[in-house]
């Protein structure tokens, strides 16, 4: 070798060998398969627990796990085709332990052949950490599902409570009060009208219990199910606020279950609310259908059109509220808005 040619590969192997990845290098041979390795660095020595020599006599197919032999095949295609291909993989070393890579692999003439130069990344911290966070995301789901069920068991309680002990205590106060004025209206006239208004005052009493206590729980949501409780709540919504409330639902029952009914109900609230509060619209549209193993719920107003700006704004709670209740559930939610046009919020959940 001449003294320039030796220079210029000791050069070469420093920049090879002070690489922090492993570096492999092979050729491609004329029936598109990867030879045995030509060129390795200290790196893959190292990771792989083989001598340079030893790995002279493997290759990327004694490499990795059976399950992604298949990869190469596609790698290969790629590499002919744009001359680089980055994948994840698993290399295997001596001890047959497999190592989390991500492998950048080009394409390049040696020696006056087509060869390919593979950098291996060990990417076990970043799968790790990947994984851990995984982890962490499924509680932190499991939490949030948690706690709604808990609020609403609460909330069902409450209304249970207010309703039957506050509405029994109610009615005995009424009778007592009536048979007192019926005694009175002969001696008293004063005293017995004011009779009369106490028992107006409890009429009055008893129909803010049971709003209360429905807007807590409706009892239609237990008795009756999600499309009487929609149907309800749309006509509520309209005579409350004045806005016009088209609605079209399934007329056959739906086989849901309680959790399901609930989150479908509590999102179909929020986005109603958001239309009283937010939209300036004179008209909303409600659509609810099953179709394809999918049920749909679309609620659709004719107001200012929500911005992209608020949608993706990490304080919408409410919003917020809505997409995790649709993802507990398999599900999503898009929220679409036209400037001046109006909103559409739409929940999509898979439905057999
Ligand atoms: N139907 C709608 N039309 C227009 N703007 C809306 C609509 N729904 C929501 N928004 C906007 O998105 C924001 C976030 O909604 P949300 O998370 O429910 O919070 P909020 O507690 O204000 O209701 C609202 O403050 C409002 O600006
Ligand atoms: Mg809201």
């Amino acid at each position: 070798m001449p003294a320039s040619a030796k220079k210029n590969e000791d050069h070469y192997r420093l920049l090879f060998n002070s690489l922090n990845d492993a570096v492999f290098v092979n050729y491609i041979t004329r029936d598109n398969t990867f030879s045995n390795f030509i060129e390795v660095n200290e790196v893959a020595c190292n990771a792989l627990a083989y001598s340079r020599d030893e790995l002279f006599k493997r290759n990327l197919y004694m490499s990795l796990p059976r399950r992604d032999l298949n990869l190469i095949g596609s790698v290969i295609v790629e590499l002919n085709q744009t001359g680089q291909a980055v994948f994840e993989s698993f290399l295997l070393n001596r001890h047959r332990k497999p190592i989390p890579v991500e492998i950048s692999a080009h394409r390049f003439i040696f020696n006056g052949k087509e060869a390919i130069l593979s950098i291996a990344r060990d990417i076990t911290e970043r799968k790790n950490t990947e994984d851990k966070l995984r982890a962490s995301e499924t509680r932190l789901r499991d939490l949030a599902s948690r706690l709604q069920i808990i609020r609403e068991e609460e909330r069902t309680m409450i209304a249970r409570e207010i309703h039957d002990e506050l509405g029994q205590a109610l009615s005995v106060l009424k009778i007592r009060v009536s048979l007192l004025a019926k005694k009175l209206k002969a001696k008293d006239k004063e005293i017995s009208s004011q009779l009369d208004n106490l028992c107006g005052m409890i009429d009055q009493t008893v129909e803010s219990v049971q709003k209360i206590s429905s807007k807590l729980r409706p009892g239609l949501l237990d008795e009756l199910g999600l499309t009487a409780a929609l149907q309800w709540q749309a006509q509520e919504f309209e005579k409350e606020t004045g806005i016009q409330c088209r609605y079209s639902l399934p007329q056959n029952d739906l086989s849901l279950d309680k959790d399901q009914i609930t989150a479908i109900f509590r999102i179909f609230q929020e986005a109603l609310t958001n239309v009283a509060r937010h939209a300036n619209a004179q008209k909303v549209s409600v659509y609810m259908k099953t179709e394809n193993n999918y049920l749909s719920l679309e609620v659709t107003d004719n107001g200012n059109g929500i911005t992209q700006q608020q949608i993706d704004n990490p304080k919408s709670l409410g919003l917020l509220g809505m997409r995790e209740r649709a993802m507990i559930l398999g599900g999503e939610l898009s929220i679409y808005g036209v400037r001046g046009e109006g909103t559409n919020v739409k929940l999509l959940i898979p439905y057999q």
